[in-house]
C-alpha cells in the first residue's frame, strides 16, 4: 500500500519508518529543505533509539522515500495520506491548526485518485470535519465520502521508545465514517493483527477526543500521586510503596504513579491545556484536568523553592551557592526540552543569583546548540562529565532518571561535592533513584519519603490535637 505522510517531526518520521517496516510504500514530505536532504542520505535529525536503523533500512529497500513538496505525482496512487505536522499551543493555549490546515490545502491542491486523509496530528475534536470542509472549498470538484475520506488515527507514542510503542501498541483507535476508509486503515494495520493488537473503529469526533481524555487521565495520574507524595513526607509514609499498593490493584494499574518533579514533554502540557481551553470555550466544566495542570505548575516551582529552603538553612550565600544538575530533558532517552520541569526550576534558582553547572548525556559541553533555544538555559554552566558538575557544588540535584545517574560512584560524589565544616552534603534526588539505599553521608532528600522534622510531624500533631 502506498501512503504519504506529512512531516517529518518525531511523530511523522516514526509513523513513516515504522509503516516502511510494516512493507508499505511510504513517502514523506517536509518543507524543511535541509531536514529532508540529511534524511535524504539516512542521518535524523532528532534522538530516537532505534529510529536511524528503521530510516536507513527503509531507504536501502527503496520504500522509503522524503520530499520536500507534495505533487499530483507523490500523491498518485496514494490509499493513505497522514498529517502529521505539528500542533504547537498558540498564546491563547488553543492548539494552533495553522499547519494542518496548510497540510489540508496542499493535499487538495494536488488530489488525483480516492485516499483516506488521516489525522495523526493530536487535533481538537471537529477538526476532521474542518479538514473536508477545506478540501471541498479549494477543490469544488472534491466531494467528500467520494474522492476522499477523512479519518482520525492519533498517537500515542513515548519518546524514546516511539518505535516499540508504535510496532507493539497496546491499542490502535481509528475513527471513520465510512466502510471504504475503515477497509483501507484496517489493510494499513494488518501486521499488527498477528499479535492480536486491540483496534478500536470509532467515529472520528470519538476518536480525536480518545487521544486528549488519555492525556489528560495520565497526567492526572501523575499529578495525584505527586500530591500524595507531599501527604506522605508529612505523615512519614512512602510513595513508593503507596504507590505500589494502589497500582496493584488492577482497577488503577501501576504505570504512571512514579513520584517526580512534575510532567513536561511535547505532549501532557500543551494536549491538558489545549483541553481545558475547548471546554472553557463550549462552557464545560473540567475542573479536574484544570487543577492537575496548576498542581504541576506549582509542582516544579515547589522543587526549586526546596532547594532555596535547604541552602538558606545552612545558611548559604545564595549569590555564591552552585547547584550540581544532573539532567535536564524531561525525560531519559529523549533530547527533547520541552516544558521540561528543568527549566522552570533553574529559572526559579537562576533568579534567587544561585549558578547552576548542567550535565546531561544528550548535551554536554561540546554539544549544546540545540539548548541554547531555551532562555532558562542560557546562562547555566556546562559540564562535561557527571564529576564535572557536582565537583564542588553545594548540592547535587538529580531531574532526569537516565541509566547513567543509576549507579552514581557515591563515594566519589561524596569525595567531589563541597565541604562545608561538619555537614554532610546536599543531595536532591527528585526522580527517587537512590530512595532505597541507605544514604547516610548525605544530606538526602529525595520526593515523598522524608520523615518530617519532629515539631512537623504527624504523630506530634496529633498528640497536640
Ligand atoms: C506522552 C504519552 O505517554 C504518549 O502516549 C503521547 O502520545 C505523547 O505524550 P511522552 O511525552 O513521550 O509521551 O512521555 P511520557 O513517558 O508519557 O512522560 C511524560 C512526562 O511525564 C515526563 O516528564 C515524565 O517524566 C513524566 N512522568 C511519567 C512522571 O512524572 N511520572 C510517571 O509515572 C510517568
Amino acid at each position: 500500500m502506498k501512503i504519504v505522510t506529512i512531516g517529518s517531526g518525531y511523530v511523522g518520521l516514526v509513523t513513516s519508518a515504522c509503516f516502511c517496516e510494516f512493507g508499505h510504500d511510504v513517502v514523506n514530505v517536509d518543507h524543511d529543505l535541509i531536514k529532508i536532504d540529511l534524511l535524504s542520505k539516512g542521518e535524523i535529525p532528532i534522538y530516537e533509539p532505534g529510529l536511524d536503523h528503521l530510516v536507513s533500512q527503509g531507504i536501502k529497500s527503496k520504500r522509503l522515500e522524503f520530499k520536500t513538496k507534495l505533487s499530483y505525482e507523490t500523491l498518485s496512487g496514494a490509499s493513505v495520506i497522514m498529517i502529521a505536522v505539528g500542533t504547537p499551543m498558540s498564546s491563547s493555549g488553543h492548539a494552533d491548526l495553522s499547519f494542518v490546515m496548510n497540510a489540508a490545502r496542499e493535499i487538495a491542491l494536488n488530489l488525483k485518485d480516492y485516499a483516506v486523509i488521516v489525522t495523526k496530528s493530536t487535533v481538537p475534536i471537529g477538526t476532521s470535519d474542518k479538514i473536508a470542509d477545506l478540501i471541498e472549498r479549494t477543490r469544488p470538484d472534491l466531494k467528500k465520502g467520494v474522492d476522499f475520506d477523512v479519518a482520525s488515527n492519533p498517537e500515542f507514542l513515548r519518546e524514546g521508545s516511539a518505535i516499540s510503542d508504535f510496532m507493539r501498541p497496546d491499542r490502535v483507535v481509528i475513527g471513520v465514517e465510512s466502510s471504504r476508509s475503515r477497509g483501507i486503515l484496517g489493510e494499513l494495520y494488518r501486521p499488527l493483527y498477528l499479535i492480536e493488537t486491540p483496534i478500536l473503529f470509532t467515529d472520528i469526533k470519538t476518536s480525536e477526543l480518545i487521544k486528549y481524555a488519555s492525556n489528560a487521565f495520565l497526567a492526572t495520574k501523575i499529578a495525584f500521586i505527586n500530591q500524595m507524595a507531599d501527604l506522605c513526607e508529612c505523615v512519614g509514609a512512602n510513595v513508593v510503596d503507596v504507590a505500589k499498593g494502589v497500582g496493584l490493584d488492577g482497577r488503577i494499574g501501576k504505570k504512571f504513579l512514579h513520584v517526580s518533579p512534575g510532567y513536561g514533554g511535547s505532549c501532557f502540557p500543551k494536549d491538558t491545556t489545549a483541553l481545558l481551553r475547548l471546554s472553557q470555550d463550549l462552557n464545560v466544566n473540567l475542573s479536574i484536568v484544570h487543577e492537575v495542570v496548576e498542581s504541576n505548575t506549582r509542582r516544579k516551582e515547589q522543587m526549586a523553592e526546596r532547594v532555596v529552603k535547604a541552602l538558606d538553612e545552612r545558611d548559604i550565600n545564595l549569590k555564591n551557592a552552585v547547584i550540581g544538575l544532573l539532567g535536564i530533558t524531561f525525560k531519559p532517552n529523549t533530547d527533547d526540552l520541552r516544558d521540561a520541569p528543568s527549566l522552570t526550576i533553574i529559572s526559579k534558582l537562576r533568579e534567587k543569583g544561585i549558578s547552576v553547572r548542567v550535565y546531561d548525556p544528550i548535551y554536554n559541553a561540546y554539544d549544546y546548540s540545540k539548548a541554547k533555544e531555551y532562555e532558562a538555559l542560557n546562562d547555566v554552566v556546562w559540564a562535561s562529565s557527571w564529576e564535572e558538575a557536582v565537583k564542588e557544588s553545594d548540592a547535587l540535584m538529580i531531574l532526569t532518571e537516565w541509566n547513567e545517574f543509576r549507579a552514581l560512584d557515591l563515594p566519589k560524589v561524596r569525595l567531589l561535592l563541597s565541604k562545608k565544616k561538619d555537614r554532610k552534603p546536599l543531595f536532591f534526588d527528585f526522580r527517587n533513584i537512590y530512595s532505597s539505599l541507605p544514604m547516610e553521608e548525605f544530606d538526602y532528600r529525595c520526593l515523598g519519603k522524608q520523615i518530617a522534622s519532629k515539631s512537623d510531624s504527624y504523630e506530634e500533631n496529633q498528640k497536640v490535637a
